[in-house]
């Protein structure tokens, strides 16, 4: 039985970002945690840095620093929800990202200083809804794609967005209701 992770970067209780992700996840198989993102994930400070680095040079992966890590690189597929927020994702969502990149531990670097993937993950998907329009997808889902090829090596990537849902007028329910046939098609591909 595959691992599923999902982390949710969602803020709002009735996340429309949250919804197709709870989507997309019943139509997946597997056993699932749901890792809720908030604010007591920190991004780097000096302080936390310099703990991070001494820990990784003296190779103790089992610090409770890196328990985010370690839960990352267990896992077989990633589903990853966030908001559109600023052109991008939820800063949340970052901050997570800079908590489980570890150098050792979740990927490194080869002779030739070229990245390599330390973590089980071959399969992501990433899941985001917008109040306008997603003037670039690079901002978002391309960062998300970049970082999971490079670091993680994880080659089947898969996008789920719904667009305009702020949109004075629009037609909310049918908008989601077109993003879930979506993923019926891809998963019916699979
Ligand atoms: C802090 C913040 C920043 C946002 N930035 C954008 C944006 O740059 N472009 C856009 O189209 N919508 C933006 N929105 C609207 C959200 O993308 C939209 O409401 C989204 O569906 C929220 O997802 P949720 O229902 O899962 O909370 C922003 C909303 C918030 C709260």
């Amino acid at each position: 039985m595959e691992k599923i992770l999902y982390i949710n970067s969602c803020i709002r209780e009735n996340s429309r970002t949250n919804y197709l992700a709870k989507y997309l996840l019943s139509k997946l198989k597997g056993d699932i945690t749901e890792l809720v993102l908030d604010n007591t994930i920190k991004p780097l400070d000096l302080k936390s840095l310099e703990r991070r680095d001494y820990l990784l040079a003296n190779k103790e992966y089992n610090a409770k620093e890196f328990d985010l890590a370690n839960m990352f690189k267990s896992y077989d597929v990633i589903v990853i929800a966030s908001p559109y927020y600023d052109l991008s994702f939820s800063a949340l969502l970052k901050n997570y990202f800079e908590n489980i990149n570890c150098v050792g531990l979740t990927f490194g670097y080869n002779d030739k200083g070229m990245p390599y993937s330390m973590s089980k993950a071959k399969k992501l998907y990433y899941v985001t809804t917008a109040g306008g329009y997603i003037i670039n997808d690079d901002f978002g889902f391309g960062y998300i794609k970049a970082l999971a090829n490079t670091f993680y090596e994880i080659k089947d990537i898969k996008y789920i967005k719904a667009e305009g849902l702020d949109i004075v007028g629009a037609d909310v329910l049918d908008i989601l209701n077109k993003a879930k046939e979506k993923i019926d098609m891809m998963e019916e591909k699979q």
